[in-house]
């Protein structure tokens, strides 16, 4: 998969399947089971690029003809952390394809005011600090929710915390960075902006309410 690495530690994931799916994600008329399809779909894709450099390890194996070396992962098993509700998306699909990953939930709200994070739940796997973490959630728009999630995820110590998302716009990329330098994004797209409420334009909506039909 050819992936186009941006400046700022941004990965932008132009993979031509990826963009095709997104652009149907886009479309108001995908009913809630096309837009869960999708979203599916693509975060299997997407998973594989946030994977590309997970560390491997030489095992004996024997084949029906021969004893030979082969690769496996090393180390600890990774831990996906989906930030609730819109996380659980993208988290079905990559467990597919990461199927032994540990998962971890964050439980924030978007203060529909303030626009500001407020956290309700906080449950993660034991020996984070010997875990590599990637933090999931289709929408980083102000961006908010995104540092909120990597600064508790920060007081666990874990290797490393990389963040991926469907769609993102400049505001939010800028927001994370600012805050996470050391976080590297991985995104379908960037957008053109952040409305006054907080989406992201020309965006998909509501990417919970699309998944769940809450609306
Ligand atoms: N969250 C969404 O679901 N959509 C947006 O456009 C922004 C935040």
């Amino acid at each position: 998969m050819n992936e186009h690495m941006q400046s700022n530690n941004v990965h932008v994931i132009d993979h031509p399947l990826v963009q095709h799916k997104l652009s149907l994600m886009r479309n108001k008329e995908a009913s809630t089971n096309t837009f869960r399809r999708l979203l599916n779909e693509l975060s299997m894709l997407m998973a594989y690029e946030v994977t590309r450099d997970m560390p491997l390890q030489e095992v004996e194996i024997e084949t029906p003809l021969e004893v030979t070396r082969a690769k496996v992962i090393d180390g600890k098993k990774l831990v996906f952390v989906s930030i609730l509700r819109a996380g659980t998306g993208i988290l079905d699909g990559m467990l597919s394809v990461v199927p032994g990953a540990r998962v971890g939930h964050i439980g924030l709200y978007r203060d529909p005011k303030s626009l500001m994070a407020v956290e309700y739940y906080f449950k993660l796997p034991e020996n984070v600090e010997e875990r590599d973490i990637i933090v999931v959630d289709p929408m980083l728009a102000t961006g908010n929710s995104a540092i909120a999630a990597v600064e508790r995820l920060k007081e666990l110590n874990p290797k490393s915390i990389k963040f991926v998302c469907l769609l993102t716009c400049p505001e939010g990329v800028a927001a994370l960075q600012k805050a996470h330098p050391d976080v590297p994004i991985y995104t379908a797209a960037i957008d053109r902006q952040l409305n006054e409420h907080g989406y992201i334009l020309p965006g998909l909506g509501d990417a919970g309410d699309r998944m769940f039909g809450t609306k």
